[in-house]
């Protein structure tokens, strides 16, 4: 996720810039850059890589000046490198923004741009901004930001400075965080409050649309449509660590409740208000998407089960035969092609080793691959052929759970937009289901609220043994996901199983106590559930039960029902997986396990 920040006073304003990205480099990052101006042009100095990078960079040729602004991307439009790291100019250099977000709209406007001879000079929506507001200034940068802000579509925050009038910074909040940081005779701007702590701990908190004209002795607030706004004063209590985490104890915390706007995110430029999937990146035709007559899916962990997900969807939308294998099986099987196979390479870092060499030999085999993960430019985006990128931000915890869901976002917008392409779906079944992805973000905030009982249950459940979760269809696979996260953090030996499959071997495990998470989410599978769910209360199991509200026959079969906002149960694994993350989560803290960093594991397993 990138990080913003901007400083107007009396200090070298380089070492305020670098000092604060600093503090925002947890957030992850691949490129920083910093614009200062020195009394008569704006210098700009950026790089691919770590900040170290920019500080070598920077040493000996540093850039004096007492206002600037600063950046870390993590890249979504256009590949890490110098050329697209912030800041970024308009053509005469008088204009430099910072951008965090996505300008949705972008593409029209440097077409727009384009013709009017502006040069641009990288990939990324951001440059945008800077060559609008060189195409519409008029002598007041305030009124022109706001001119400007008005004709982006998209979630973003800007900071801007400009040579014309360098002794004020403007910015703007549109759906993606900004604070302005209060001084004496010197002010500050950031994403985030831990680049400001150093500083200051008066702030004003941007609230949505708002913009703020910083100069080193005021700061002034407006909406987006030039009114005044008056701010109240945060005093900020909380200390660098806490700030981090945005309050949550742990990163996992924050990356679960983070989720609804993993997806939002994900979702945003790619669903069409008819409800139809667009995928602008693959820019498909009906004879690519009917040539496909074979999917394999590649990957590991959490992104395998988001895998098999995804082949019931694609099953069932494309009845293309879909077959789904762990990466590090598929390297060395010498899979059979047909002349059509399409792989899909499913990684959230991007650089699983096994998960690339699986899709090094897909591609030696002269397959097309398909790529969805959460890193642009990492080598797995590199090398495939196709990317769709999920845009839940860094994910810091080695447990995978925002990743996750957006991944499983991915696979139903695939599905649908290969189904449309391909005529092989009813187009009502395809927009119901994209419906309800359109509602996931509402969806899993409301699931959210299961927080409290999941944490009461996983106190009394955290010193068990073993566990089982159990289910059927998409039930099973949010089983399978269910108990690898349980494993992976409370180190709790955990089984999932599909449900029908006990009676063949696992039922001989199943005794007094033994804890069974049941999900039946799945309607036409609910009365076979149901039944298996009575198989392990016979041999005594105690049975978590989760499924939708307003169900009235779970209560008299298992020992605890958790419900669930219903939906349309083809994403029922996206609101299912929440509960059970916070199952492992709670269970973990209950035993006092490191949960961010659980022993023995790595967040990037870029090793065979
Ligand atoms: O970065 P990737 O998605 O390729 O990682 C794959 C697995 O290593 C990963 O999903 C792992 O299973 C998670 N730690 C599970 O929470």
């Amino acid at each position: 996720m990138c990080g913003i920040v901007g400083y107007i006073g009396a200090r070298e304003a380089q070492s305020v810039l670098l000092q604060g990205l600093e503090k925002l480099e947890y957030r992850g990052y691949d490129s920083a850059g910093i614009a200062v101006y020195d009394g008569s042009v704006i210098r700009v100095k950026k790089r691919l890589g770590r900040l170290s990078n920019l500080e070598e960079q920077l040493n000996g040729h540093g850039l004096p000046g007492s206002v600037g602004i600063g950046h870390t991307r993590w890249a979504t439009h256009g590949r890490p490198s110098d050329e697209n790291a912030h800041p970024h100019e308009d053509c005469s250099g008088h204009f430099v923004v910072v951008h965090n977000g996505i300008i949705e709209n972008y593409r029209m406007l440097r077409e727009q741009l384009r013709r009017e001879g502006h040069r641009f000079r990288s990939e990324t929506d951001s440059e945008v901004v800077a060559h609008l507001i060189e195409s519409l200034y008029d002598g007041d940068l305030l009124g022109t930001v706001l001119k400007a802000a008005n004709r982006l579509r998209g979630a973003y925050a800007l900071v801007v400075m400009s040579v014309r009038e360098p002794d004020r910074l403007v910015a703007v909040r549109k759906h993606s965080p900004l604070v302005v940081g209060l001084g004496e005779g010197e002010n500050f701007i950031a994403s985030d409050i831990p680049a400001l702590l150093s500083y200051t701990r008066r702030v004003y908190v941007l609230d949505e649309g708002e913009v703020a004209d910083v100069t080193a002795s005021r700061v002034a607030c407006y909406r987006l449509d030039g009114t005044g706004v008056d701010k109240q004063v945060l005093e900020v209590t909380w200390d660098m660590a806490a700030a981090e985490k945005a309050g949550y104890e742990h990163f996992m915390l924050k990356e679960i409740y983070e989720q609804p706007k993993a997806i939002a995110d994900t979702l945003t430029g790619r669903l069409a208000e008819d409800n139809r999937a667009v995928l602008p990146e693959l820019g498909w035709d009906e004879d690519t998407a009917r040539q496909i007559d074979r999917i394999h899916i590649i990957a590991c962990g959490t992104a395998y089960h988001a895998g098999m997900v995804g082949r019931q969807i694609l099953e069932r939308l494309t009845r293309i035969p879909v077959e789904v294998e762990v990466a590090s099986e598929y390297r060395y099987r010498e899979p059979v092609y047909t002349e059509n196979t399409l792989v899909i390479a499913v990684s959230q870092s991007g650089e699983t080793a096994d998960t690339l060499a699986a899709l090094r030999e897909a591609k030696s085999r002269g397959r097309r691959v398909l790529a969805i993960t959460n890193v642009v430019g990492s080598s797995v985006a590199r090398e495939a052929d196709d990317v769709v990128i999920t845009q839940a931000g860094p994910e810091i915890a080695v447990a995978s759970t925002k990743a996750y869901t957006t991944q499983l976002v991915a696979f139903y917008l695939f599905a649908c937009y290969l189904a449309r392409l391909r005529g092989s779906a009813d187009p009502e079944a395809i927009r119901g289901i994209l419906e309800a992805v359109r509602g996931l973000p509402e969806a899993v905030s409301k699931v959210l609220d299961t927080a409290p009982a999941m944490k009461q249950f996983a106190r009394r459940f955290a010193w068990k043994e073993s566990a089982f979760f159990i289910g059927r269809g998409l039930d099973y696979v949010a089983a399978l996901e269910g108990a690898l996260k349980l494993k992976e953090i409370s180190y709790i030996h955990a089984e999932a199983y599909a449900a029908g499959e006990l009676k063949h071997g696992t039922l001989a495990l199943i005794a007094e106590g033994v804890p069974v998470i049941a999900l039946a989410t799945q309607d036409h599978l609910y009365e076979k559930t149901v039944s298996n769910i009575k198989e392990v209360k016979a041999r005594d199991a105690y049975v978590l039960a989760l499924t939708w509200a307003g169900d009235g026959e779970m209560a008299t079969v298992a020992d605890e029902v958790l419900y669930l906002p219903r939906t349309n149960p083809w994403v029922a694994p996206v609101v299912v997986a929440v509960p059970l993350q916070l199952l492992a989560y709670y269970a973990a803290v209950e035993r006092g396990n490191d949960v961010d960093k659980p022993r023995n594991l790595a967040k990037s397993v870029t090793v065979e």
